[in-house]
């Protein structure tokens, strides 16, 4: 049932039994793996594309909760613009003290800028470990899932909220609606609340399929967002696309009738229903895309075995719990998988149990090919391993399609 609008969810692609993405297992962890069914669908009545099985948030969003948003120096950059952009905008003309709260701020990538400017701010985060991390980043947050009960709490607290703001967070959250009242309880009457989180569009358009894993409940569209807010009395008033994690749209939202909707709003919804990005048909090129990405892929690497050649893996995103336990790659085919982030060292990837070894971990020596996980994040990577290029090392892309750079 949709989470949105109980309406039906028409099932479009099943990834089959998965592991927890974020899940990096130690030795003793290997008899209890959890694992659930991936599969994905759409709502026609609301639009909105979701999961078709949900996991409960304490196994995916705790202490030991691995990802750093601060792993990346191009991410870092977004936030810190992000910040500075509130500042001149939806933080400026608003009384001697303005508030912003933000849900996920994981460990304080965007709120560091905001807590060394002075500007009152809190930060609400699940998962301990990182908020630990934005603490010592001067960043103060409350450990706790945002829903509406938090809301409420904070409201009483510290009063409203000029600006309530996440990213990649909001598609995290299959209880939607909670989230909703919650904004409603604390955004002031004339405040914004402002999401960013991957484009379905871009997702269609460059079958980039690993976004689909546990913790992405959500695909958003312009109209499914449109869609949840009309339900809570708010509307979207803008969308600015961004170019990050392989392509974003960050939707603005105000309470109905408080301003005026931007052109931008009306264009890409028009995009959006030209396309037919509301119905079932859409994804019928993505999920034959898929399946001949998986059938290249595992060509390629098996090819590749058979000469005798290594190949390792780039970034142990979570995106790539997906690649690797639809296409059946294990380490018999990438031996390990390098990544900067300490806590994901030394430990096994979800699944499909191949080994995460620190970044120094590519030069030691050079493999032939390196399958970038974190393509993403592929100017950063590239532009910081030249080395193994100039070796003679080759990267291995799989979105929008198998590809060797
Ligand atoms: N904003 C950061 C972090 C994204 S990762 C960035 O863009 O890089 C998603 C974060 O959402 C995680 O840190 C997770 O712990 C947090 N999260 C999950 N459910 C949440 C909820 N209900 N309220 C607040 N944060 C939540
Ligand atoms: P990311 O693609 O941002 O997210 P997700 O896990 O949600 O798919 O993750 C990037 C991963 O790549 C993260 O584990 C850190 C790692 N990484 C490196 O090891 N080196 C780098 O230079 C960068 C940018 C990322
Ligand atoms: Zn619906």
């Amino acid at each position: 049932m949709c989470r949105v609008c109980g309406g039906t969810v028409h099932q479009f692609f099943d990834f089959g039994r998965q592991p927890l993405s974020d899940m990096f297992l130690g030795p003793g962890d290997l008899e209890h793996e959890f694992f659930f069914r991936l599969a994905v669908g759409i709502c026609e009545s609301c639009t909105m594309t979701q999961l078709m099985d949900e996991v409960a948030r304490d196994r995916m969003f705790h202490d030991a909760y691995p990802y750093h948003s601060s792993g990346s120096v191009h991410m870092r950059r977004h936030f810190e613009q992000t910040a500075n952009r509130f500042l001149d905008t939806h933080l400026s003309g608003r009384g001697p003290d303005p508030f912003i709260v933000e849900i996920g701020c994981n460990d304080g990538v965007m709120l560091r800028t905001l807590g060394k400017a002075g500007v009152r701010h809190l930060g609400v985060e699940p998962s301990g470990g990182v908020a630990d991390l934005a603490r010592a980043n001067g960043v103060r947050v409350r450990t706790d899932f945002f829903e509406e009960p938090t809301a409420a709490d904070i409201v009483a607290e510290e009063g409203t909220a000029d600006l309530i703001y996440a990213a990649n967070t909001i598609c995290h959250i299959p209880y939607i609606g909670s989230i909703f009242r919650g904004v409603d309880a604390l955004l002031a009457p004339d405040g914004a609340f402002v999401f960013e989180d991957p484009y379905l569009g871009d997702i269609l358009d460059r079958t980039t399929f690993d976004q689909i894993y546990d913790e992405h409940f959500f695909f958003f569209t312009v109209r499914s967002v449109q869609a949840v807010a009309a339900r809570h009395g708010f509307e979207v008033v803008d969308v600015e696309r961004l170019p990050v994690h392989g392509g974003e749209v960050r939707y603005t939202i105000t309470r109905r009738g408080t301003r005026t909707p931007t052109a931008a709003v009306a264009e890409l919804a028009d995009l959006e229903r030209a396309r037919g990005l509301g119905t079932r048909e859409a994804f019928d090129p993505f999920a034959a895309d898929i399946e001949r990405i998986r059938h290249e892929l595992v060509t390629l690497l098996r090819g590749l075995a058979a000469e005798g050649k290594r190949v390792v893996g780039y970034g142990a995103t979570a995106k790539s719990a997906t690649v690797t336990n639809y296409c059946g790659i294990g380490p018999e085919l990438i031996s390990f998988v390098c990544d900067a982030t300490p806590a994901k060292h030394g430990k096994l990837m979800p699944g499909s149990h191949i080994p995460v070894r620190p970044g120094e971990a590519l030069a030691d020596p050079y493999p032939d090919y390196a399958v970038l996980f974190a393509w993403n994040h592929a100017e950063e990577i590239m532009a910081k391993e030249r080395a193994f290029h100039e070796a003679g090392g080759r990267w291995i892309l799989y979105v929008p399609e198998v590809h060797i750079v």
